[in-house]
């Protein structure tokens, strides 16, 4: 059984999602990142563990493709297969909609996302060269696809 609830993300929430969001990134969104996601309706879910929140998943859809624009899981709850969980469940739910395929940015630094996308399917097909701020100038994308 998953254990995870995903909910609609709510204004409200952004506080909390900003909380967990500056723990986990070296460069995270801003508050103003997530309200611009929710007002122009992007899929934006909040993953929730006996009711409280540990995750949440922001993703853009465009015709027949969604953009995975954020996945994030609470650093003390990381490394549970929940990141795992929460990427499968955001996957069922574009497939369902008529969705092809599911598209992501990470940096090649970031070994933790790069390893779960790997494990769940996604393959790399391309790169953007300096497309994230870094702390020694900028840092490559690579762009990942997993068709659904
Ligand atoms: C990336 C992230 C969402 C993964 O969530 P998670 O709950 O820790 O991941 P899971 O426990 O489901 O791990 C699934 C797989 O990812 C890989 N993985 C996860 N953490 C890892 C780590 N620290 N080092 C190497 N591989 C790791 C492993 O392949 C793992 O599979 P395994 O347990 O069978 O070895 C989480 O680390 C996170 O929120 N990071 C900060 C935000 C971020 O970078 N998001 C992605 C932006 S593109």
């Amino acid at each position: 059984m998953n254990p995870l609830v995903l909910r609609p993300m709510v204004s409200g929430d952004i506080e909390a999602v900003m909380r967990i969001e500056r723990r986990i990134y070296p460069y995270p969104w801003t508050q103003g990142n997530f309200s611009d996601a929710l007002n122009s309706g992007y899929l934006c879910q909040v993953a929730e563990l006996g009711g409280k929140m540990i995750g949440y998943v922001v993703i853009m859809p465009a015709v027949d493709e969604v953009q995975l624009l954020n996945l994030g899981i609470d650093a003390a709850y990381q490394g549970k297969g929940l990141g795992g969980a929460l990427l499968e469940e955001a996957m069922a739910q574009a497939r369902a909609q008529q969705m092809q395929r599911m598209l992501l940015e990470v940096r090649p630094s970031n070994i933790a996302a790069l390893a779960l996308y790997r494990k769940h399917g996604f393959r790399e097909i391309g790169l953007r060269r300096g497309y994230y701020p870094a702390d020694n100038g900028r840092e490559d994308a690579m762009v990942m696809e997993r068709i659904l």
